[in-house]
């Protein structure tokens, strides 16, 4: 097989969740302390070794195609005004990946997002990573799942656990066995009752894949929510070939939602080497 290079950020969606904050603007290109969330979910995918990046893009999302552009005249301008380490920085990130945009027309579900990108994979293996769940920690999430893909060749998903009262709100993983640390999973449902939850270990947003899961992504049907979910094809994929759980390590922040973003600016923002002392200081008299 060849070598896991591809990686798919689905970022077609509308971020309901935030309006009025993303009326105007992608959901995926809100700052946490000094970057966008999409930036950090490419920076560690290329910690990985993936550094084929296909964005699969909707209305509106123009921004993110912007933000990994040269920029020429940006940079002419920081470089004439003696800005060095800010020209730095804005060239590397124009230049940090190959990047690749993909447009989903409707939004027809995850699932169907991560079909968009289809054409782009051809026959290799490829990673889905969704950005507006921020993970943090020494060995970045995506190099967790990889290793795990190193030693089997076979599909891995992110896990974490989650409280029973959440379970809900993800994709929920059936566990068949453990064997040398690694879970194999027999099954998953996408958000379930509490009650028809086959665990607590929750899907977080990353997955790699053998080619496989496109050709079965083509014939899912719509479910959950009447839309094409990424979930359905996995539990599928399982029944064909291994599927492997990782229980992630590291700071994880739904920041797709309101409250999560803001606990990840501040959890962050105190973590910061250059914010987070002043910060400290300066939040005392409101705590
Ligand atoms: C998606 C997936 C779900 C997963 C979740 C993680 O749901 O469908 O399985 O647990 O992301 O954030 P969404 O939150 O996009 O509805």
């Amino acid at each position: 097989m060849r070598k896991l290079r591809k990686i798919i950020f689905p970022t077609a969606g509308m971020g309901t969740r935030f309006l009025p904050a993303t009326k105007a603007s992608p959901k995926e290109m809100l700052t946490v302390v000094d970057k966008p969330l999409i930036q950090y979910g490419v920076e560690e995918a290329l910690a990985a070794g993936m550094d084929q990046i296909i964005m699969v893009t909707g209305r509106g999302k123009r921004s993110i195609e912007d933000h990994f552009d040269i920029s020429a005249e940006l940079e002419s301008n920081l470089r004439n005004a003696g800005k060095e380490e800010l020209y730095k920085e804005v060239s590397r990130v124009a230049r940090m990946a190959e990047v690749i945009y993909v447009r989903q027309k409707q939004a027809l579900g995850l699932g169907h997002a991560v079909r968009c990108a289809a054409h782009w994979i051809n026959d290799e293996p490829f990673g889905v990573s969704l950005a507006d769940e921020l993970i943090v920690g020494e060995t970045p999430a995506m190099q967790q799942l990889k290793e795990v893909y190193d030693q089997t060749r076979c599909s891995v998903i992110g896990l974490m656990q989650v409280p029973r009262g959440e379970v809900y709100k993800y994709g929920i993983v059936s566990i068949q066995g453990e064997t040398d640390g690694l879970l194999r999973l027999s099954g998953m449902v996408e958000k379930p009752a509490v009650d028809d939850a086959p665990s607590d270990m929750a899907i977080i947003g990353r997955y790699i894949f053998t080619p496989r899961l496109m050709q079965l992504l083509k014939l899912v049907t719509p479910g959950k929510g009447n839309e094409i979910q990424l979930t359905d094809a996995i539990a599928e994929l399982a029944r064909e070939e291994p599927v492997y759980g990782v229980p992630v390590h590291g700071q994880r922040f739904d920041a797709g939602n309101p409250g999560g973003f803001l606990l990840a600016n501040a959890v962050l923002g105190l973590q910061h080497p250059q914010y987070g002392d002043t910060l400290r200081k300066a939040l005392k008299p409101y705590l």
